[in-house]
């Protein structure tokens, strides 16, 4: 029977490719670039001080406990939309790559606010954009999305069957918070963006993905839930109608989690990889409160620049604020060949996640 078999490239016996020597490593042939970005936000924005005029808040709490001056936030009448955003984000990449839609084998999309539970907003894209037949699917890891999906779609790409997959992180999480006093915890803290890049197989075996870890914590999600009714939700949680579809943080717990799981991650992709922190040239990470940021910057010894935060002027912008990042570090020719660039992601689920690249 074997010797009917037709014979295998290594790049495609899965025994021959796996790294066993660190955990965490897998197989890399063939390699994966990342080729193109593009971004959209809405036109609308939300700055502290419009925030003042419609709840009790101040500029001045909103900057100290999390950095956040500006976010963009979606408007539903004028058309706005998170398969509009993602697609407006996913043609710029386009454009960015010289590409056209044709071109593209798979879309996915990280996201955890879809229009609808179906179609799925990258279906939704690719009618936006009139490519039939290609793959499209969404990813559920809240905040933490767009690196669970930068992961999988490495995965995909290894096996060699596809030669242009975009990926967009996208939310509209605006949706799920209440602009009032009662609601003043967590609609400082958010915005509505979509941010894209392009990933495309190449015959150097060099750039791709060198570390990635996948984490969750489902009890974890008392601390961090949209109740759809009263049968959703954690345990023990008493059933308030206001709540309904509007997000529950318990603030200072999910501050907590954040700020003991960050740097551990950190520190375990590093491992996995087999480098210290200097070895990486940017941390790009999402934009959840600017002392979570700071906190795991200095535990680390890191400048500045290797770790890029925008949340000033966007907020936390679910699972775009990873690609949000990149893509400007990108245009600000900070991205190059050769970089190691590594990508993190926490929030909602619980969940947590690190894809460590080299570019
Ligand atoms: N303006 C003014 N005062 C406020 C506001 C506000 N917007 N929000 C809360 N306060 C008040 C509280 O009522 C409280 O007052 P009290 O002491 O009189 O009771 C006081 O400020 C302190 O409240 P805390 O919640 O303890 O404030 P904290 O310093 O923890 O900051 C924050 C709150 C910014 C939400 C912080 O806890 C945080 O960033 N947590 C992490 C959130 C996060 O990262 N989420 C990411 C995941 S999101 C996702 O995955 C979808």
């Amino acid at each position: 029977m074997a010797d009917s078999q037709p014979p295998r490239s290594p790049a495609h016996d899965p025994n021959a490719a796996i790294n066993t020597a660190r955990p965490g490593v897998h197989a890399r042939p063939p390699g994966v670039r990342i080729i193109a970005s593009g971004i959209a936000v809405p036109e609308k924005t939300l700055t502290n001080s419009d925030l003042e005029k419609i709840m009790d808040t101040s500029d001045e709490w909103i900057v100290q406990r999390t950095g956040i001056r500006n976010r963009h936030i979606h408007d539903p009448q004028k058309g706005d939309s998170v398969s509009g955003l993602a697609t407006e984000a996913l043609r710029n990449a386009l454009q960015d790559a010289g590409m056209v839609p044709d071109d593209l084998d798979l879309i996915v999309v990280a996201t955890m606010t879809p229009e609808s539970p179906t179609p799925s907003v990258a279906c939704r894209v690719t009618t936006k954009l009139g490519v039939r037949n290609i793959g499209a699917f969404d990813l559920n890891a809240a905040c933490s999305g767009f690196v669970y999906a930068l992961n999988t779609v490495f995965g995909l790409m290894a096996t060699g069957a596809y030669r242009n997959i975009a990926l967009i992180g996208a939310d509209t999480i605006t949706q799920h918070v209440e602009y009032s006093t009662y609601g003043r915890g967590s609609a400082v803290l958010f915005g509505d963006a979509a941010g894209a890049v392009i990933l495309q197989r190449t015959d150097d075996p060099m750039p791709g993905l060198l570390a990635h870890i996948l984490h969750s914590d489902g009890p974890g999600s008392k601390d961090l839930y949209v109740p759809t009714d009263e049968r959703t939700l954690p345990e023990g949680v008493e059933y308030n109608p206001r709540h309904v579809n509007r997000v529950q943080m318990h603030g200072p717990a999910v501050f907590r989690f954040a700020v003991g799981t960050f740097p551990k991650l950190i520190e375990e992709t590093l491992e996995h990889a087999g480098l210290q922190a200097a070895d990486v040239d940017y941390y790009i990470c999402h934009q959840s409160n600017v002392r979570i940021l700071k906190a795991a910057q200095e535990r680390f010894g890191l400048e500045d620049r290797q770790f890029p935060i925008n949340i000033d002027r966007y907020g936390n912008t679910v699972a775009a604020s990873v690609p949000l990042v990149f893509h400007e570090l990108r245009q600000g020719g900070k991205i190059q060949p050769g970089q190691r660039v590594m990508f993190l992601g926490f929030g909602a689920g619980l969940t947590w996640a690190s894809s460590l690249w080299q570019l």
